[in-house]
């Protein structure tokens, strides 16, 4: 693979592989740009160019952190202050408020020569004021919809307040649990990731074509770009080794997607792709995301990520860090400097070009005019929006306990009678705020923080006696609370056992090693279950969690996720059966840590597993299928499928290549005596391919409300897309081939109804 990568490099250097891009490859001095992009010459930028210095274009490509809510005048913030008075900064990030924001601004645009604006930048990952549920929760919901409701709501708080730009959409699909990243982004599948990622961006930045210019719109980073959820064992800036089909079909979708429909920033990521680091990766950042998709938005770095290239032993130093990182496609180094401190030495030595300079400025520019910042660089102050919305809490709130997943519902435990007369709420997540889930604006956590569900289930069932008992503290040893809850317990008609990781378990830098409930809360689990009293435990996390023993005791267990600013309200929603769940799992959930990797869209082997056989591929200790399966997720209500059909049994791969489609239509009647949702998965399965096809791979879902004894059909369409695959050329080569493909249609990856489809 590397040598792959560097004869395309070399390829690239000699010039023949550089046609309609003539990006430089690392290694070599000559640099070129890339030409204009058709149809949208632009004067002003040309104009703003030719009255640049060197030092002023290499300050655009500058990004300095911020101090969060401070405005200028402190030491803290002087230096970044100096850089913007000098004309030697393009962009700021965390910085908060209108006022801040637009103090700084003003030193740029009237104390700086050019008066270029500043972009301003924050990860507003799941909500500003308005924390909605994490994203992989989201992605529970099997409803794109929710999380534009998140983006357009983010976009709106976060503009008003002066930032320009969010990095997001997370779209790392990943196969590894133990990664705390997991919880950034929508989970193992690359079909859901990306259809979240589109609804998301369209949220950000609206329709594409819509314009950034609107005071309810930001500008979106497609992030990272790529592969980063692939680090092995799940240790957060681990290495990744990936086969190029491997890249293709799994990593990349979701970024394709997210590329077309508009996106205007893309980051790189932390992880090395086959011994390449990403920030000088050319093969993703120009073979692929330039020339091959047409992407002419802008590259930032992560954070350090271009001054990383030394600790992962492919830069010298600083210098070589950022020729390298340049010259491979980055246009925008986040927090470290060496573009900046080295970029005019490397213009002189040849080891940059002015043209891929001045083509990295000019996306930074294009970003700045297409938000209205030359017209417009600062914000109202008077409108600055500093609390969520009584719209923006309830969309919060359905969306939490649309994402909610009921994974067990023994005999009708769920939903509460809300005429129980006593309820105990055990656990430590019972009466904490501490339900936001990572990645949230530090001055939301403290004025908004999440409601609790303690609160929550005392305003749903007014009449009941609540009482609570912490139990365990979330993390450490200590059972001496046990006794007070399991009294609690016996006091009660029914326990509510809160339970799960606080956020900062999840989230960048927050891998585990052992992902079950931490501390002694599998304790206060077990204490409860011995009472022999009902009780449903209510799960909070930001991962898949391995369950103990616990869960055949346990006779309802919802997983809530960290549900965000209404988690109270939307957990009592959901356990009093006010919103009946309909959330399906984005990841396996393993049945131990080492079990993983253990998603569903794994590949066929030689040897698949069989009961009977012992040289099967298996665990001896263990049965081969998760605890619990991606696409699983119950409700309170009952649903029967019909067979899928198909609109015909054959189709040529040259019609389907033309654009035909089959058609995949199945009925659905809810057969229990209440309104519920059901998520209709449809799996392909490609029988035999040139590249070993994974067993199962989502191509089609929908979430359907129905109510009692109604039914209706709903119908997939699969094109080439959905029956082809990408090979390992290094090029790109997507192929349909000959052949049969298994269509499993059902209510999670374990569907076991198919029809075939012959592709000839
Ligand atoms: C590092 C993270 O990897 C990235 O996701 C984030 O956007 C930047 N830091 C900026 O905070």
């Amino acid at each position: 693979m590397r040598e792959l990568r560097r004869r395309s490099l070399l390829s690239a250097i000699g010039g023949t592989a550089v046609a309609g891009g003539g990006f430089t490859a690392a290694g070599t001095g000559s640099a070129q740009a890339a030409p204009e992009r058709p149809g949208r010459p632009d004067p002003k930028i040309k104009k703003l160019l030719e009255r640049m210095t060197v030092e002023e274009k290499l300050g655009q490509l500058q990004q300095l952190p911020w101090a969060v809510a401070t405005g200028p005048g402190g030491s803290e913030t002087k230096d970044v202050e100096d850089a913007a008075r000098a004309g030697r900064l393009g962009s700021v990030l965390n910085i908060f408020g209108a006022e801040n924001s637009n103090a700084l601004q003003r030193i740029a645009v009237e104390e700086s020569r050019l008066g270029i604006p500043l972009l301003f930048g924050l990860d507003v990952i799941h909500g500003l004021w308005t924390t909605f549920p994490i994203p992989l929760a989201q992605a529970a919901s099997f409803d794109p919809e929710v999380t534009r409701r998140d983006a357009e709501i983010s976009a709106k708080e976060s503009r008003s307040n002066g930032v320009h730009w969010t990095f997001s959409p997370m779209m790392d699909v990943t196969h590894e649990p133990r990664w705390g990243r997991v919880a950034e982004g929508c989970g193992e599948d690359p079909y859901l990731t990306t259809a979240f990622a589109v609804a998301k961006v369209e949220g950000y930045q609206g329709e594409k074509g819509a314009g950034l210019a609107g005071k309810d719109r930001v500008a979106a980073c497609a992030k990272h770009f790529v592969a980063y959820g692939g680090a092995e064992g799940g240790r957060d800036y681990n290495t990744v080794d990936v086969s190029e089909s491997r890249l293709r079909n799994l990593y990349l979708p979701p970024f394709k997607a997210a590329s077309d429909a508009g996106v205007a920033t893309v980051m790189a990521s932390f992880n090395t792709i086959s011994g390449v680091p990403a920030h000088a990766d050319s093969h993703t950042l120009i073979d692929v995301l330039r020339k091959e998709w047409g992407f002419d938005g802008l590259v930032v770095s992560d954070w350090n990520g271009v001054d990383e290239l030394i600790a992962h032993g492919f830069a010298e130093d600083g210098a070589d860090a950022a020729r390298l990182a340049l010259n491979a496609g980055v246009d925008m180094e986040m927090a470290s400097t060496d573009l900046a401190k080295h970029g005019k030495k490397l213009l002189s030595a040849g080891m940059i070009g002015e043209r891929r300079l001045d083509e990295a400025v000019a996306r930074i520019l294009r970003l700045k005019f297409d938000l209205g910042l030359f017209e417009n660089p600062y914000v109202d102050e008077g409108a600055a929006i500093d609390k969520p919305s009584a719209r923006a809490r309830k969309a919060a709130r359905e969306t939490a306990a649309r994402s909610m997943v009921l994974l067990k519902n023994d005999g009708g435990a769920l939903p509460l009678k809300k005429s129980t007369g006593s309820i105990a709420v055990v656990g430590p997540f019972g009466d904490s705020e501490d339900l936001l889930g990572t990645w949230t604006f530090p001055g939301a956590t403290k004025k908004f923080p999440a409601g609790k569900v303690l609160d929550a289930v005392k305003r749903a069932a007014p009449d009941a006696k609540v009482t609570y008992a912490k139990g365990v503290d979330a993390e450490g040893r200590d059972t001496s609370g046990i006794p007070a809850a399991v009294a609690a317990a016996k006091g009660a008609d029914v326990t509510v056992v809160v339970v799960g990781e606080p956020p900062a378990m999840s989230g960048e830098a927050a891998a585990r090693s052992d992902i079950g409930l931490p501390g002694a809360q599998e304790k206060l689990i077990a204490a409860i279950a011995k009472t022999g009293k009902p009780f449903v435990v209510v799960l909070v996390n930001g991962r898949p969690l391995t369950v103990g023993d616990w869960l055949d005791a346990a006779p309802a267990v919802l997983e809530a996720w960290h549900p965000g600013l209404e988690a109270g309200n939307a957990i009592a929603d959901v356990l009093f059966g006010e919103v009946a769940p309909g959330g399906k799992l984005p990841v396996s959930f393993p049945r131990t840590v080492g079990q993983i990797p253990v998603h569903y869209n794994r590949e066929s082997t030689g040897r698949p597993y069989a009961a009977d056989n012992k040289y099967t591929s298996k665990y001896l200790d263990l049965p081969p299928d998760p605890q619990f399966a991606f696409g699983h997720g119950l409700t309170y209500t009952t649903f029967e499928l019909g067979g899928p059909k198909l609109s015909r049994d054959r189709v040529s791969a040259g019609a389907l290549r033309k654009g035909d489609t089959v058609e995949v239509s199945v009925t659905l009647a809810n057969t229990g005596d209440r309104t519920g949702d059901e998520v209709v998965q449809l799996y392909v399965h490609d029988i035999a391919a040139s590249i070993a096809q994974p067993v199962r791979r989502l191509r089609g879902f929908r979430r359907v409300t129905l109510d009692a004894g109604k039914s209706t059909t709903v119908r997939f369409r699969l094109g080439a897309e959905d029956l082809g695959f990408w090979t390992n050329d290094q090029d790109g080569a997507f192929r349909v081939e000959a052949g049969a493909v298994d269509l499993y249609v059902g209510d999670s990856s374990e569907a076991k109804t198919k029809r075939r489809l012959t592709i000839t």
